[in-house]
């Protein structure tokens, strides 16, 4: 038996749960014929832990998460929270895992499969076979600058400020993740910001440019503005292998490059800090999807993108490459075989439901591996 990695389950609100329960089988199927086991812990995380335990993460869920070995994480929120307080609110909950666990190189994998290909709103010949990776800076930017907040200007006029900053080490960490990334993929990468309006954007630019000279000079990069980068994935999203952002051009630009593959349900990410002085890297793994309220409980929703985050959650935290890929390509053959749930559905595909899509995993998986 390989040594037991600690496992923290947050499926959170909504389909959270829902899309999380076919990664349970994966796990244990895992267990029965890869002797791969996991420690697994399962807490409250957004809007049902704000009803039960008063906030939407509590410290001890922070402390279990920092103290694990990866945090595999489903989705939060729904409009009965609407109106909880800004620091309470479900979606602080997630951005509190992000800064307090330094998850600052956020990877979101945009990759058309062969078989979804008529399920984008795209011409087929822009995707067909599109592989992209969007690495967003994930702990700075707009969403943690200070200061912040809502000040009066007088009896009449208010003022709400937002504050866009990042320093040099904060570029420069997440510029090496993208350079050591293409290395591994086609050795290009796109950098994107606002130099032309913005401080940040030409700080940003300048940071890039300074440790792709040092450091990495073999690799091929390129600038380009955030208004035209979200133009151009639309135009000819082939262009790209890599784009590297900061976080709020990187939440927005990874729903861009989400929608070019059919569906946002079709889409994982991970959220991984630097390894430590004791070699640990602390990683979240989570769909891109939010918590589909419209749809939850009725057994509707996609669990491929929370599978996937599983195959990177094995790829990121524990080299397990092998297991990753395996996972990867049954979702690959069950496409192909023509299951769908209802938001990738197509004419003449058989459409399943999220319990149904995780047997099917399991069954690929079986027959992957002679079982
Ligand atoms: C994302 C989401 C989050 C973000 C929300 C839920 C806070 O949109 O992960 O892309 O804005 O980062
Ligand atoms: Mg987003």
């Amino acid at each position: 038996m390989i040594k037991n990695k600690k496992l923290l389950i947050l499926p959170g609100d909504g389909i959270g749960k829902e899309v999380i329960a076919p990664v349970l089988d994966i796990i244990d199927w895992m267990a029965k014929y890869k002797s791969i086991s996991f420690d697994i812990s399962e807490r409250l995380v957004g809007g049902e832990a704000y009803d039960a335990e008063g906030d939407s993460i509590s410290d001890k869920t922070l402390d279990e998460a920092i103290n694990s070995d990866a945090v595999l994480f489903g989705a939060v929120g729904g409009p009965k929270w609407d109106n909880v307080e800004r620091e309470k609110r479900p979606e602080a909950a997630l951005l509190k895992l992000r800064k307090e666990l330094d998850l600052f190189a956020n990877l979101r994998p945009a990759i058309v499969f062969d078989a979804l290909v008529n399920a984008s709103s795209l011409k087929k010949e822009l995707i067909l076979g599109l592989d992209i990776l969007i690495l967003r800076e994930l702990t700075s930017g707009v969403y943690f600058g200070k200061p912040r907040g809502i000040e009066s200007i007088n009896e009449n006029e208010k003022k709400a400020v937002d504050t866009q900053s990042y320093t040099t080490s904060e570029v420069q960490r997440i510029a090496r993740v993208a350079f050591d990334l293409a290395k591994k993929r086609s050795n290009k990468v796109t950098s994107v910001e606002k130099a032309n309006v913005m401080e940040t954007g030409m700080f940003w630019r300048k940071i890039v440019s300074e440790i792709h000279e040092s450091e990495y000079n073999d690799v091929n990069l390129t600038h380009m503005y955030a208004d035209n980068c979200a133009m151009q994935l639309i135009r000819e999203p082939k262009q790209f292998d890599l784009i590297v952002t900061d976080n709020l051009f990187g939440d927005i630009l990874s729903d861009c490059a989400a929608m070019l593959t059919g569906s946002l349900g079709m889409l994982p990410s991970a959220s991984i800090s630097n390894i430590d002085s004791t070699g640990k890297r602390l990683g979240m793994y989570e769909p891109v999807h939010g918590s589909a309220p419209d749809i939850a409980g009725q057994n509707k929703a996609n669990p491929l993108a929370m599978i996937m985050s599983f195959a990177m959650m094995l790829k990121y935290s524990f080299d397990m490459d092998d297991e990753s890929k395996l996972i990867e390509k049954s979702v690959q053959k069950v496409l192909a075989n023509g299951l769908r749930t209802l938001d990738i559905s197509q004419k003449e595909m058989q459409i399943v439901s999220t319990d149904e899509m995780g047997k099917a995993i399991i069954e690929q998986l079986n027959v992957l591996m002679g079982n």
